[in-house]
This record gives C-alpha cells, structure tokens and sequence, in this order.
C-alpha cells in the first residue's frame, strides 16, 4: 500500500519536483500540500503550489495556505532562482478554505494522521505553529522527514541552511518535539547532484509531470554552474521525498541536534553532536550518506509514470 505524505512546501523550482515526485511515484500518496512563506513571499508561494498542482497532473490534491511570516526572525534572503514564478500559466485552482495549520491539526488527529508521514521542505512555522496550537500532534505525527539544516556548513550563511535560517524559533520547536526525525541536509542533498543531461531525459519521459519538473530542475541546476561552477545541481527537496519512497537510498545516524538561536554568526545553525560526546538523547537520526543512483532512479519512476 502507498504510504501518504504531506508536503509543507515553500515552492521555489525543487518544491515543486517534490510534490510532482510525492504525487506520481506509486509509492506514495500524496494527502495534501501545505503552503508556507520561505523561497518567496506566501502569495508567490502559494500560487506557485497552485501552479504546479494544477500542470503536473495532481489537480485533486488539496493545497492549504500557511504562514506568511517567521515567529520572530526578519525575512531571509531570497535568491532569484527560487523567489520567482514558475512558467507556467496562472491556476484555476483555488487554495482550500481554512488555515493550513488547522488542517494539518485536523488531519493529524483524525484517523489518517498516525499513518501519514509530514515532509516539510520549508521554513518550519507551519508545523511548530500547529503543535503550539494542538500539542498532542506530538504523538500524532509519526515521523517528519525533512530536508533542512546542515551539520558540516550551511548555505545562506557559513553555518545555517536555508529552511532553518528562515525560521530557527519553530524549528527549533520541531526539532525539540519528541516526534522523530529524518534530517536530509545539505551534506546529503549534495551527494545528490543532478545533471543537465539528466533534465534532457526525463523531459523525454513526456509525462505532464516529467516536463515540469525537467524545466525546473533545468533552470536548478543551471544557476549551481553558473553561480557556483559544479558540473551539477542540487534539487534539495526531492531528496526527502525520495527518503521516504525508498527509505534505504539514506544512510542515517541518531544524533542530538540543536537548533541555534543566537550566535551573531551561527544563527539558524542546526548543531549535530555527530560523535556522541554529549552523551544527551538523540532527536534526529541525520542523514549522512545517500545512494545516488537509487535517487535517480525513484526520480525517473515517479516523472516516467502515465495517467
Ligand atoms: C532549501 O531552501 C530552499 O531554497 C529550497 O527549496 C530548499 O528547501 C535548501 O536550503
Ligand atoms: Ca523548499
């Protein structure tokens, strides 16, 4: 049976492949889309989710818009790859009535919520203003898989990844809620690079889903060589997807991490006792290494499926 999954996305180009990966692969259902603030203001954001919805085939899947803004931090940098609309033509569709966070707490206490894993490739706030609001989601979710933070260097600054940086306080409430926690961080999104070559085949999978994301994860990977000079790029999100499509492509380690709130330098920073020497209990089994090729192929599976 598909295992079900919610998205909380900030869409942003590798969002949007998630969702396409989570909506097409016959190894997951996806439940519903949450919307928050994050690779662009709520309202590009959400018409983005909209987008991408409605062009890659999953016009039945409920979007429910989120926060627009973070607890306490100012807005983060946005960076023109991902703060920009998708060319794709404006949705018909329209978000669903009510707040994300009040779906995401009916959901999870109704009778599908302990069998539904939550991915949030975002800011957290969606899911930390939910547990502040319904603390006992915290026995519901049965797992997060997330892809945030980083344990070795960050991207937004030296130290802090971007879905943490943009909002630490409710990461940290994530992190600190007891719910456990796959973290698919920068060192493993990395290990992960996809190729313009790899764009041109899946865009000749044909599908609905395949042409999006081909353009997407083109327009991705492009900006890591022009910006960076990788041979390839990052399609972050998809990574935690495809974590939960074929949970062995990802080593992982149990691992206490904290979430840094303070440091002039090192805000947003999710701080991994890699080694164990705190002898405190682990919150996060953080993944540390992912198999390439398995990724590749959960990722042509999902955009190579038909109607
Ligand atoms: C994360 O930040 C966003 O820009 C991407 O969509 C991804 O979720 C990578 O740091
Ligand atoms: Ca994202």
């Amino acid at each position: 049976m598909a295992q079900k999954v919610i998205l909380d996305v900030d869409t942003g180009g590798d969002d949007a492949v998630a969702i396409l990966l989570a909506g097409h692969h016959p190894a997951t259902e996806l439940a519903a889309v949450t919307v928050t603030h994050g690779n662009a203001p709520l309202v590009v954001t959400l018409d983005n989710t909209l987008k991408c919805v409605e062009h890659g085939g999953l016009r039945d899947v409920p979007v429910y818009a989120g926060a627009e803004r973070p607890f306490i931090a100012d807005p983060a940098p946005l960076d023109p790859v991902q703060n920009r609309s998708l060319p794709l033509p404006a949705p018909t569709l329209r978000p669903q009535p009510g707040h994300a966070v009040d779906f995401l707490i009916d959901y999870y206490m109704g009778p599908d919520g302990p069998g539904t894993i939550l991915v949030p490739t975002a800011p957290q706030t969606n899911i930390a203003l939910a547990l502040l609001k319904e603390p006992r989601l915290a026995q519901r979710i049965p797992r997060i898989v997330t892809m945030a933070g980083a344990y070795l260097e960050g991207n937004v600054t030296p130290s802090a990844e971007f879905n943490i940086f943009a909002d630490p306080e409710a990461a940290r409430i994530v992190f600190n809620s007891g719910i456990p926690i796959t973290m698919v961080g920068l060192e493993v999104t990395a290990q992960a690079l996809v190729t313009l070559d790899d764009a041109t085949k899946l865009k000749a999978l044909n599908t609905v889903q395949a042409k999006v994301a081909a353009e997407e994860i083109r327009a991705e990977v492009q900006w890591f060589m022009d910006t960076l000079g990788w041979t390839g790029g990052q399609i972050y999100d998809a990574c935690a997807v495809a974590a939960v499509i074929d949970p062995g492509l990802l080593e992982t380690k149990p691992v206490r991490v904290e979430i840094e709130l303070t440091g002039q330098h090192t805000r947003g920073r999710t701080v991994a006792d890699l080694s164990g020497y705190q002898k405190k209990q682990p919150n996060v089994d953080v993944g540390v290494k992912i198999d390439r090729a398995r990724f590749m192929r959960v990722l042509f599976e999902g955009m190579g499926r038909g109607e």
